[in-house]
């Protein structure tokens, strides 16, 4: 049997279940605000507002949490990125998803108590936690206060290029959610990650 590592904090747990449900309210609220018909709303217009803010302000707040715990805590250091060579290791994982998963290869990058990600797991993490994240709260807060947004941009409202983004990047985000589920499912077991973010243990 392997090692057991335990290489989810507390903190991070808790900020992860937070996020995770706070960005289910937002696509769900956020989905019903942009497509439902408003005679039949998926959640009626005047409580999905209530419920989009509520939720955006409160993911503002984990985010920071996220933030500021990784540059403070021995977490911080998962995140770290080499670009040399970084290229060819998203390759081998890559060829190791699609292939090397179905002829049983070893995993070329075995989870270890210094390298919790593998380089995909790492990438699309730093991608949609200091990209993603930043432009959905930061175009979130400009509808929130819309006379904070540029009147006009190149003849184009600052308003509607705004609203423009944060449709786009939600939908990266919702994107990037579901991606990253089913790639938890790959794990020692297809139930192993899900617990190991429960109990903190790999
Ligand atoms: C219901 C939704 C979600 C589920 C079931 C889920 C599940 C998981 C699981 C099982 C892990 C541990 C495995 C691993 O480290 O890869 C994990 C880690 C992670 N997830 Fe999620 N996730 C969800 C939503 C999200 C969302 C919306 C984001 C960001 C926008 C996110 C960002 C992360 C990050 C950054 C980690 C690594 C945290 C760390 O250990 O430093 N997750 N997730």
């Amino acid at each position: 049997m392997s090692e057991r590592l335990y290489l989810y904090p507390i903190w991070i747990r808790l900020w992860h279940w937070t996020n995770a449900i706070l960005c289910l309210v937002l696509i769900i609220s956020g989905v019903s605000l942009q497509y439902s018909n408003p005679e039949y709303p998926i959640i009626r217009f005047d409580i999905a507002v209530t419920m989009h803010n509520i939720a955006g302000i409160l993911l503002t707040l984990s985010y920071f949490v996220f933030v500021i715990g990784n540059a403070f805590t021995p977490n911080g250091k998962y995140y770290k990125t080499q670009i040399k060579g970084l290229f060819e290791s998203l390759k081998k994982q890559a060829v190791y998803y699609t292939v090397g998963i179905f002829t049983h290869a070893e995993k070329p990058y075995p989870v270890t108590k210094d390298r919790k990600f593998n380089p995909l797991q790492k990438v699309s993490y730093l991608v949609a936690m200091y990209f993603f994240l930043p432009l959905i709260f930061i175009t979130g807060w400009g509808l929130l206060f819309p006379e904070t947004n540029l009147t006009n941009v190149f003849g184009i409202s600052g308003l509607h290029l705004t609203a423009l983004l944060h449709g786009i990047i939600g939908f990266f985000i919702s994107v990037f959610m579901f991606v990253h589920i089913y790639f938890c499912t790959i794990g020692t077991t297809t139930w192993s990650n899900f617990k190991s973010m429960i109990d903190g243990w790999h």
